[in-house]
């Protein structure tokens, strides 16, 4: 069997390389897609934001990419349906500019789903049984090494579906998503910092099957000390930010930051509002108190560079945020994740929209890294220094447009920064201690908050 024997819990394993635990993952991604969209056809049709697409474009582009890549690149190389593939390119058409194309309509794009999962399954089960039968191109058999194409189609669902979960955060009316569990109970932790003592360590992996390009090949950096949280920044630490004049104080913000605050008029995260001296917090329609002991979430990279500054503490580098996650000084290897290199169960993270919203600090104390960090993974994407470039030997694998287009020319400064972890919405799939995200620094839709860091000495 191309893909292995059946050696894992296709319901738990985070990187499935069997035939059916690739089947298992596809079916979880698309159950999650058709939930977000499971409403009525004029939500799906509308622009809710112009930072977002209609999520029925959202839908249709998650099939066909599907189409794109294990139908057609692994099979046989007809379309599902012709004349698609223009629509649904995410490099042709802006977000903005997506309302205005013929799309799909809601019935159209759940069939077209439909009939590519159909295809992709043959083509699945045709790999997996006749092997060797029909020998396929160099290029194919290096995508399905490890399971890497599935593994790439399974995440590209994943991220779109946070992605639609940003748009349903954006999107203005009542509830139509159903309340998630509630978080597990935070704790105090035992210190509010731990040092990180200067050394090498691995960044990035040449051997998780999943791994994006960007985030290749492995290589050794040396770091000098430096002290890092314990847990991301909470909205009680972000309060006190906002009471002490922060929004207001010219000096804690870069030139781009202070310039976007002017002009957005910043004063608080995203849907966040005042009701006399309480903060409430809209999410998902619901008003809310925010509650002081989460991370505090939506706040864009310039806030974070400012908050941080206020604290006379600095956001980490990728590196040092890696480091921190991932580097175990008994082994001196690199974790998959923080607490090891076992997948993701519930005790160890708030992923995959069980929640919906970050969990308390101190929730997650069986999730912590070597050095005692925790809430890495999880929780809130964190913002981190770095502008988003490519790591020494990058190759671009299997298309430019995932990564290569978006690394600034040699020498020039990114246009986006990194965020590191995953969040609460984030698939145990779609994240890992080298798993690398990027976004503009002005942007606050995303499921984002940051943890401070300074100096070791
Ligand atoms: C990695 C989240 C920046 O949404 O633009 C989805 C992921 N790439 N489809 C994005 C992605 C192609 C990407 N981010
Ligand atoms: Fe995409």
């Amino acid at each position: 069997m191309r893909f292995g024997r059946l050696t894992q819990d296709p319901v738990t394993a985070a990187v499935p390389v069997t035939a059916q635990a690739v089947a298992s993952a596809l079916d979880r991604a698309r159950t999650r897609s058709l939930a977000y969209t499971d409403i009525d056809a004029d939500e799906l049709l509308r622009q809710h934001s112009p930072l977002m697409s209609p999520l029925v474009w959202d839908l249709a582009h998650i099939g066909n990419y599907e189409d794109l890549w294990l139908v057609r690149t692994l099979g046989d190389a007809v379309e599902t349906r012709p004349g698609l593939d223009d629509i649904y390119d995410a490099f042709r058409h802006s977000r903005a500019s997506r309302i205005r194309l013929t799309l799909l309509d809601p019935a159209e794009a759940r069939a077209y789903l439909r009939e590519v999962r159909g295809r992709t399954l043959d083509t699945l089960d045709r790999l997996d049984t006749l092997d060797r039968l029909a020998p396929l191109s160099a290029d194919a058999e290096e995508l399905l090494a490890g399971g890497f194409v599935y593994g790439m189609v399974i995440q590209h669902e994943h991220q779109h579906d946070e992605t639609m979960l940003a748009t349903h955060q954006l999107r203005a009316g009542p509830p139509l998503l159903a309340p998630g569990q509630a978080p597990p109970p935070g704790r105090p932790v035992p210190r509010a910092e731990v040092l990180v003592p200067a050394g090498p360590c691995t960044l990035g992996t040449s051997t998780e099957p999943w791994a994006y390009d960007n985030e290749r090949p492995a290589h050794r950096v040396d770091l000098p000390a430096f002290w890092i949280d314990t847990l991301p920044v909470s909205n009680r630490a972000h309060i006190a930010f906002i009471d002490a004049g922060g929004y207001d104080d010219e000096r804690l913000w870069s030139a781009a930051g202070w310039q976007w605050r002017r002009q957005e008029n910043l004063t608080a995260p995203a849907f966040w509002s005042r009701d006399g001296e309480q903060w409430l917090r809209r999410r998902f329609g619901r008003l809310e108190p925010v509650p002081l002991d989460e991370p505090v979430q939506h706040v864009c990279w310039y806030e974070a560079e400012a908050h941080a500054r206020w604290a006379g503490r600095r956001l980490p580098t990728e590196a040092e945020w890696e480091k921190a996650a991932a580097h175990d000084p008994a082994t001196g290897r690199s974790r998959r994740y923080p607490w090891g290199d076992t997948d993701p169960m519930p005790e160890h993270a708030n992923l995959g929209h069980r929640t919906d919203g970050p969990a308390p600090l101190g929730a997650y104390p069986a999730g912590a890294s070597p050095c005692g960090a925790e809430q890495m993974i999880g929780d809130v994407w964190e913002w981190t220094a770095s502008g988003f470039t490519p790591y020494p030997g990058f190759r671009s694998h299997p298309y430019r447009e995932y990564s290569e287009v978006f690394f600034p020319r040699p020498g020039a400064d990114s246009a986006f920064r990194v965020l590191r972890g995953g969040s609460w919405a984030t698939d145990r799939s779609a994240t890992r201690t080298t798993f690398r995200n990027w976004d503009y620094p002005i942007r606050r839709q995303i499921f984002a908050g940051f943890r401070l860091t300074r100096d070791g000495g």
